[in-house]
């Protein structure tokens, strides 16, 4: 391949990331919570239930923001189930994944698991078989410091002090004809700006985000987003947008350029949003909540994937192993998300545990890293800082990807997907400018060429790369490091230049000392 050449400058700057952009998500779904983060009976389980060998991991994951309980589980959910003594709690049919839910994890074990994790606390309303009023009831429950009946129920449930919940969705998917009780974008928007007022009557200090469509190939997406926001934008900070990447082709090569349809994605809504401001006149930018993102095609499809008969609880589905190559297009993800720092300010990996996941449990037995593990805890560990605009000279190559999974398949041609997807982020106080890059050459090595202006000093402080001869590689449970980081000896650092090999189909991380 010929050189990939990439200019930076220290003063380009795309804008800042979001601490909330390197969030992850926990529902109610197969074993996320039981036998994901709750595990009573499990050897590291402490007094709560909490898995220990999990929250070491997560800790290594870093997610900075945790979204609950739901994804299409919160369409059908009261959160009155899952608050007060254990024992008196109802067991109920969740009709979103054909599960027995037996309420013995709840908004305020979720909140502890969160206090324990050091991770903010992201929760959804149910704007599905709920209204309004339940939701307004729920910010009175966590965040009101007392001295009415539902702050005082708080209080004697054992949380004397409020929860503080700071980021509250309005509602899952309310566009998707799967949903409990979807909806028209009249009717959401109806009942999402209802319930923005109230909930923000209580309690000012909150951010919500609205439901945007549920993926870009929905047949509504454009006109939801536009007619959701005519009702909402006054009382919401967020639109939500949500993407799953696939290989059912069997197609690697445009699999992994098919993180690039995520910064279409991302700019249509800027642009619908920003039309809207445009048509009241207004300043105000409302802001992009990418909250579930992920590969997941394996067990989407089939039946037996997504349920299993006689609504078992927390039954083992949507269990997703993934790859090498899963690994690429989830880098690529990540990429898109950090070089739209200026509008996505909140992003949720979906989802955690066992589900979609990047850490795997056996019940009862040991946790460990899936491959998507790793560009995750790049991406948050060292994503944080001013995202800089990089120019970028790399051939490229053609795509078409197949979006099946809506009411209709989609074919999206990617007619010059360039092999270098790359981010750059400079954190100014610890000096320190890390570039993340994926080589979507299937068979090449890629010379890099990265001439950086602005500073007056660049030293290679780490590089790491994942990749392995072998794609469709996994990590398991006896061989759980099979896919992990390891050193990059190619790569060289001169005046102000960087220059670097790049193995095929790889994710790598090159962290530099920099001073201005
Ligand atoms: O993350 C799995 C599911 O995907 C969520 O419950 C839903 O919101 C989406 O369709």
């Amino acid at each position: 391949m010929r050189n990939v050449d990439v200019l930076l400058h220290r003063d380009f700057v795309i804008g800042t990331t979001d601490p909330r952009l390197f969030g992850a998500f926990v529902e109610h779904l197969g074993r996320c919570v039981y036998g994901g983060i709750f595990e009573p009976d499990h050897p590291t389980a402490d007094k709560n239930g909490f898995r220990q060998d999990v929250l070491a991991l997560v800790r290594e994951l870093a997610p900075t923001i945790m979204r609950y309980p739901g994804g299409n589980f919160v369409s059908g959910y009261n959160w009155e189930d899952g608050v007060g003594p254990v024992a008196g709690r109802p067991r109920r049919l969740d009709l979103a994944w054909m599960s027995t839910e037996t309420n013995a994890f709840g908004t305020n074990e979720f909140i502890d698991w969160c206090r324990a994790a050091a991770i903010e606390p992201m929760l959804a309303v149910n704007l599905g078989t709920r209204d309004a009023d339940a939701a307004r009831n729920l910010v009175e429950y966590c965040n009101h410091p007392g001295g009415t009946a539902l702050s005082d129920l708080r209080r004697e449930h054992g949380w004397a002090r409020p929860h503080d919940v700071k980021f509250w969705c309005l509602g899952n998917e309310m566009d998707g004809p799967w949903q409990m009780e979807a909806k028209t974008p009249e009717e959401y928007g109806r009942i999402a700006v209802e319930a923005a007022k109230m909930m923000k009557w209580i309690d000012p200090t909150i951010e919500l985000a609205a439901c945007g469509s549920s993926g870009r190939r929905m047949p509504t997406f454009g006109r939801w987003e536009d007619a959701v926001l005519e009702h909402t934008f006054d009382h919401v900070e967020f639109i939500s947008l949500h993407t799953y990447l696939n290989n059912y082709a069997g197609d690697t090569a445009a699999f992994i350029a098919s993180c690039d349809l995520m910064d279409n994605f991302i700019d249509e809504v800027v642009a619908i949003a920003d039309t809207v401001a445009a048509r009241r006149r207004s300043d105000k930018r409302i802001m992009l909540s990418f909250d579930e993102w992920n590969v997941w095609y394996r067990t989407r499809r089939g039946r037996d994937a997504r349920v299993k008969p006689g609504w078992p609880v927390a039954p083992p589905i949507l269990e997703e192993i993934y790859n090498m190559e899963d690994a690429l297009a989830f880098g690529g993800a990540c990429i898109s998300l950090l070089n739209h720092a200026d509008r996505v300010k909140a992003a949720c990996l979906a989802q955690l545990v066992n589900v979609i996941a990047p850490i795997m449990t056996e019940t009862g037995g040991p946790a460990w890293r899936q491959t998507i593990f790793h560009p995750f805890a790049h991406f948050s560990n060292f994503g944080r800082g001013r995202v800089l605009r990089a120019v970028i000279d790399s051939p490229t190559y053609t795509a078409s990807y197949l979006d099946p999974n809506g009411p209709q398949d989609l074919y999206f041609r990617l007619p010059a997907v360039p092999y270098l997807k790359l981010a750059a982020v400079h954190d100014e106080e610890a000096g320190l400018l890390t570039l993340f890059a994926l080589n979507r050459s299937l068979t090449e090595d890629m010379p890099l060429q990265v001439r950086i202006e602005g500073f007056s000093r660049l030293e290679v402080a780490q590089s790491l790369q994942l990749c392995d001869a072998d794609l469709k590689a996994v990590n398991t449970k006896e061989a759980p490091d099979r896919i992990a980081p390891r050193p990059l000896t190619a790569v060289r650092a001169s005046g102000n230049r960087l220059d670097a090999t790049l193995s095929p189909a790889s994710w790598t991380v090159i962290r530099m000392a920099v001073s201005a």
